[in-house]
């Protein structure tokens, strides 16, 4: 019997409120507001069910890619400190976080710390629901990664669509090192 679930691409939800309580929180940290489309931080310290969220689009993303594990998981063991994970989200759910329940969440950019020679950022994974991809989601937060993160790398291996993603920022002189 098909099980329609296999083919089915639903955004995971997470509370307006939790979300916008990890913005503030980064924000304290960071002091510069997160790029426009994101709603939500994750860290190793983040209540598990911002970090569920994160899973279950790091799950489309397994999925999508034919991975044998997931790059993200609900408990924080085997997370750095420093791992930081943004969330997107779209209009309307932009603007007042609080206002909303729940608000769904269409993608997520996964970074993580790496202990390489030398230490430093790795984009290790990034996946947007297929709705909201080529709208220039990534493009612009570009700018913002590059300032927080640094010469980050990008892991491979990289999907056609990244290649072409990174070429452009080359282009623009925007690109950063790859893995
Ligand atoms: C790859 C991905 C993260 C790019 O994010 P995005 O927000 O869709 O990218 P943008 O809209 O900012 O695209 C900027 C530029 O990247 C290039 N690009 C992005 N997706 C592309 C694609 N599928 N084919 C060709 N070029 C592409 C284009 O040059 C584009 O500029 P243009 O719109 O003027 O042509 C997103 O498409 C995605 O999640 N894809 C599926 C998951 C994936 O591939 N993850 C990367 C694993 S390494």
């Amino acid at each position: 019997m098909t099980d329609d679930r296999n083919y089915s691409i639903h955004a995971p939800k997470a509370s307006g409120v939790v979300l916008s309580q990890s913005l503030h929180r980064d924000f304290t940290e960071f002091k510069t507001s997160s790029p426009p489309d994101v709603v939500g931080v994750v860290s190793s310290s983040s209540v598990r069910s911002l970090r569920k969220g994160a899973t279950e689009l790091a799950r489309y993303f397994r999925r999508e890619f034919h991975y044998d594990f997931v790059l993200f998981s609900e408990a924080a063991h085997g997370s750095h400190d420093k791992d930081r994970a943004f969330l997107y989200s779209h209009e309307p759910y932009l603007r007042s976080l609080r206002g909303f329940r729940v608000v769904p969440l269409i993608g997520c950019v996964s970074f993580r710390w790496r202990e390489n020679d030398p230490p430093g950022y790795a984009l290790q994974w990034v996946w947007l629901h297929p709705y909201y991809r080529g709208h220039g989601l990534l493009s612009r937060s570009w700018e913002y990664f590059k300032v927080r993160f640094g010469e980050f790398t990008v892991e491979e291996p990289l999907s056609s669509a990244m290649k072409h993603f990174l070429s452009k920022q080359s282009q623009t002189g925007k690109s950063s090192p790859i893995a």
